[in-house]
Formats: structure tokens, sequence, C-alpha cells
């Protein structure tokens, strides 16, 4: 399958780009970048830290600076001041990303059959559908790490009692990609928070033996899995659920996001009026094959 991958690098958005680079089922076309856990720079250098740790190279491109109409706001407080756990990972220098992630993504879906998998606010994928909304019928589908619906009772707010992080930094871009048409698929805290899914010191001990990419998450998740215990692999599971549709079951609703009062705050319906759009909506996750998948990209 041929992706696009647009990320706030982030650690959790780390290892969804480690999953994806480690799959034989994933080409990735590009990975365009977006302001979000940290601004855009720090970003576009969290993805050469991470493929060069690797040894691999991807097409990386320069995306939003700002949501599109409302300031940004970080959460190193989660992923540390470098956004990859202050993992002290080295950086080579003279490194430059591609610029204009928008035009990349725009000429790629009118191109061919790819998937946008967006683990982080969906400034650069509303701003591709102002541009082109043609792209909303070709886009073979874009999985979107966001939103918490209330489908479980994991489904708690991150930012706010009822928002989520992606959708609350940027929501009229979320409302935007909801109410393009295109076949979206979203995994939501409801599925992200589940207890059984979270990376765990032990969880994480394992991974550290499985090649370089388990060191490499060894590595990013150690400051935080000494701060707190355990740390969510929200866009870990996004990606996963790409790669292997029996890992996050899904149901068809109707979303709304809501850009005024509860700023983020998205809800589900089972019909469409007062909706913004229909979308795959995940509810569980098969924890045990989520994680046997992500070792299985590792070695
Ligand atoms: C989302 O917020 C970010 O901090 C994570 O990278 C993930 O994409 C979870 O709410
Ligand atoms: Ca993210």
């Amino acid at each position: 399958m041929k992706v696009i991958l647009d990320m706030d690098p982030g650690i959790d958005d780390a290892v969804a780009l480690i999953m994806a680079l480690g799959s034989r089922d994933v080409e990735i076309l590009g990975v365009t970048v977006v302001s979000g856990n940290v601004p855009v720079d720090q970003g576009v250098r969290n993805v050469f830290r991470i493929t060069d740790y690797l040894g691999r190279k991807v097409d990386i491109y320069r995306g939003s600076e700002k949501p599109l109409i409302r300031d940004l706001v970080t959460s190193e407080h989660i992923h540390g001041s470098d956004g990859l756990g202050d993992s002290d990972l080295s950086l080579r220098d003279g490194i430059t990303a591609r610029e204009n992630a928008i035009k990349f993504i725009v000429e790629s879906i009118l191109g061919e059959r790819v998937s946008i998998v967006a683990t982080g606010p969906l400034t650069n994928i509303a701003k591709a559908i102002l541009i082109e909304p043609n792209i909303s019928s070709k886009v073979e589908e874009i999985v979107v790490m966001g939103g918490c619906f209330g489908l479980t009772r994991y489904a708690k707010g991150n930012v706010t009692p009822y928002s989520e992080y992606n959708f609350y930094v940027d929501p009229e871009a979320a409302k935007i990609v909801i109410r393009s048409g295109a076949r979206i698929r979203i995994v939501g805290l409801d599925v992200t928070q589940n207890p059984s899914s979270v990376l765990t010191r032990e969880r994480a001990e394992d991974l550290r033996n499985i090649g370089k990419g388990g060191e490499l998450i060894y590595r990013i998740t150690r400051k935080p899995l000494i701060e707190r215990g355990y740390f969510e692999l929200h866009d870990a599971i996004a990606m996963a659920s790409k790669i292997d549709h029996g890992i996050v079951a899904f149901k068809e609703l109707y979303i709304s996001i809501d850009t005024c009062y509860e700023r983020g705050r998205s809800y589900v319906y089972t019909e469409p009026s007062n909706s913004d759009g229909k979308a795959l909506v995940g509810y569980d996750i098969d924890s045990e094959r989520f994680y046997s998948l992500l070792r299985e990209t590792l070695k």
C-alpha cells in the first residue's frame, strides 16, 4: 500500500513511522510534517533523526507552521523539549526538508491511488482539500488519529475533559476534513487509551532487543516511562490499523467537531442530521495483535 504519513513527531508519531518503515506492506511516498506536538521545524528535525538512526531515507516535506486560524498549542510536557523524549538523538548538519507539503499531498493523490495516515493536527490535509477538493474522491482513504467519541469507558479528553489533542489544536481543519466526503477511518482516544494497549516498562524492555527500531522506541520512551510508568501509543495504533485491519474494530457513524463552545470536542450520531459527515470510527482494539505486529515490523 502506498501511504503519505502526515505527522507532528512526537513520540507516538515516531513509533508509527518506525512501524511503517519496518512493514513490508507499506510504501512511504513521503512524510509531511505539521506543527503540533512541536513546531514544524523541530518535527522535520525529528523525522531526520529517526530515519538516520535507522539508516533509512524518506522524502520529508515541511508543512504548516500553525493551525488554520488559531495559535499553536504544543505538547512538550508530554513528548519532551525535543519532541522525542529528550533522547539526545543526533542530527546531521545541513539537513533541509523539501518545501511545500501541501502541494506534494495534492499532486500525489491526483497522480495515483494513495492513502494518508494523519497523526497530527489536520492543518496540512485541510489546506490540501481547500486547494484541490477533487482529492477527496481520489484519495484511497484517510486514517486519522483524533477525537474522543464516548464509545468506550476510556474515552476521556486529554486536553480538556472532552477534547483530544489533534482535534483541539486545529478543530477547523478537522471539520474541513470530515466534511470533505473522503473515505475516513478515525482512531480516537476511545481505542488508544484502552489500558491493554499502552506501552509499559516491561513492553519497552521487550522491544529494546528487537533490532534498531526496538532500541529506538526504548530510547525515546525511556524518560516518560520513568516519569509515568506507561505511555500511550495513539499514533502507532492508527498506523497499525492501516497495516492490519483486524487490530481496531470500526463502525460507521456520523460525526461532528465543535469549533465554538468546547474547542475540538467530537460527537457521534447514528443519523446524518447535525453531523459534519460520516466516518468509520474505532471502538475496540486487539492489543495483543497490535504488539505482535509492532514486534514483527521491528525485525
Ligand atoms: C495525539 O496527540 C499527540 O500528542 C499525539 O502525538 C497523538 O497524535 C493524541 O491525542
Ligand atoms: Ca501525533
